[in-house]
């Protein structure tokens, strides 16, 4: 089986290599690599943030590994070189439509969430987002307004279809897991929130073991913060799914513990942390790989079919956090690497 390594700029590649020395001690030979330059860095080498032969590699793999991306030395330049442009690329032209966030708090670290800890116990929770649709990917450009102000602007909108898919998922999601999905949007304000709550009631019907309920965005996100023991599985659109699975992964700990997987419809899958390429910790050795090592033990399950693999590297993830070791954005002082001997020594 072939595995894509697209380690990014920033932090990516520093958490890659990481994820790829817990992979080797698990799998040995039974993966194949090849690696390929995305973002800033494939900006640096080739002009272009998803070259041709890096898209070519994501669409051969089995499954993708992907760091981060966003490099600010690319910030002056035109919206679609930028960085970003890359992961964006990536979703839509593999039509990875479903983003899975599993969030959960692991109980050694009760103390590094944002919230009180007997709050905090209670978070074990997955966010579908939609990737593929809403406002990010509508109509957007710069106008003058009749007024002769400046005016920017970007369309949301979803189709039926669109909605139907991800609500699959979600109540798919939610049937191997404790049975209850809440749907987020904004229909009380928003057309393409009232079709996107029409769609999930429709298809609904075809899963009448699961409990369904809707909230409103911003009360999820007080929600979130209230009472998150609440929410099993949330399903919600591109932009609403951003927000809110980064608020939720404030109360799980840190952005540096959280894996993420992209899914087509037949389980082929991009994995990644959730965090950027954190420009500000980048080459110092600071950054927390556990969100990159988990991606990798998603990856294993989601796409590879190797559960039990899978099950190995999230046990040695708990093992090297309740022997202590912590990065600094978990209060501690532990590189990098050091976080990387430590899931190899626990493995
Ligand atoms: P960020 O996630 O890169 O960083 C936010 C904060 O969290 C920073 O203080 C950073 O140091 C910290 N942080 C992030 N990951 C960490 C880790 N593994 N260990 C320890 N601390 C960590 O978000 P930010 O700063 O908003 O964005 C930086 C760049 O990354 C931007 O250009 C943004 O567009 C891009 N980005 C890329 C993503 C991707 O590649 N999928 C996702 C989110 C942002
Ligand atoms: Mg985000």
């Amino acid at each position: 089986m072939l595995v894509a390594l697209l380690p990014g700029d920033g932090i990516g590649p520093e958490v890659i290599v990481q994820a790829k020395r817990v992979l080797d001690a698990v799998c040995g030979d039974a993966l194949r690599y090849e690696e390929a330059p995305v973002g800033g860095a494939a900006h640096k080498a080739e002009g272009h943030p998803l070259p041709p032969a890096t898209l070519d590699l994501a669409r051969r793999a089995d499954a993708i590994l992907f760091g981060a991306v966003g490099d600010p030395d690319c910030d002056g330049l035109e919206r679609h070189l930028r960085p970003e442009q890359a992961i964006l690329g990536l979703r839509k032209e593999l039509t990875l439509f479903a983003n899975l966030r599993p969030a959960t708090l692991f109980p050694e670290l009760a103390d590094a969430s944002a919230l009180r800890p007997e709050v905090a116990k209670a978070i074990d929770m997955v966010i579908v987002r939609e990737l593929n649709g809403d406002v990010y990917f509508g109509e957007k450009g710069m106008r003058t307004s009749a007024s002769g102000r400046r005016q920017g602007y970007d369309v949301m909108s979803y189709d039926e279809d669109e909605v139907a898919r991800i609500a699959h998922v979600g109540f798919q999601t939610a049937r191997a897991r404790r049975g209850k999905l809440c749907s987020v949007d904004k229909a009380n304000v928003l057309e393409t929130s009232q079709l996107w709550r029409d769609v999930v009631i429709e298809v609904a019907a075809d899963y009448p073991d699961i409990e369904l309920s809707h909230m409103y965005v911003d009360n999820a996100a007080m929600q979130l913060v209230r009472n998150p023991g609440q929410f099993d599985v949330i399903v919600t659109g591109n932009l609403f799914g951003d927000i809110l699975s980064d608020q939720a992964s404030m109360c799980a700990g840190s952005i540096g513990m959280l894996p993420s997987a992209s899914l087509d419809a037949d389980q082929k899958g991009l994995y990644e942390p959730i965090h950027g390429s954190a420009p500000d910790i980048a080459g110092q050795g600071k950054a927390n790989p556990l969100a990159t090592i988990l991606s990798a033990a998603m990856m294993l399950r989601y796409s590879l079919g190797k559960a039990a693999e899978a099950d190995r590297i999230e046990a040695a993830v708990a093992k090297a956090l309740a022997a202590g070791h912590r990065t600094a954005d978990l209060g501690g002082s532990v590189t990098t690497e050091q976080m990387g001997d430590a899931v190899l020594a626990a493995l």
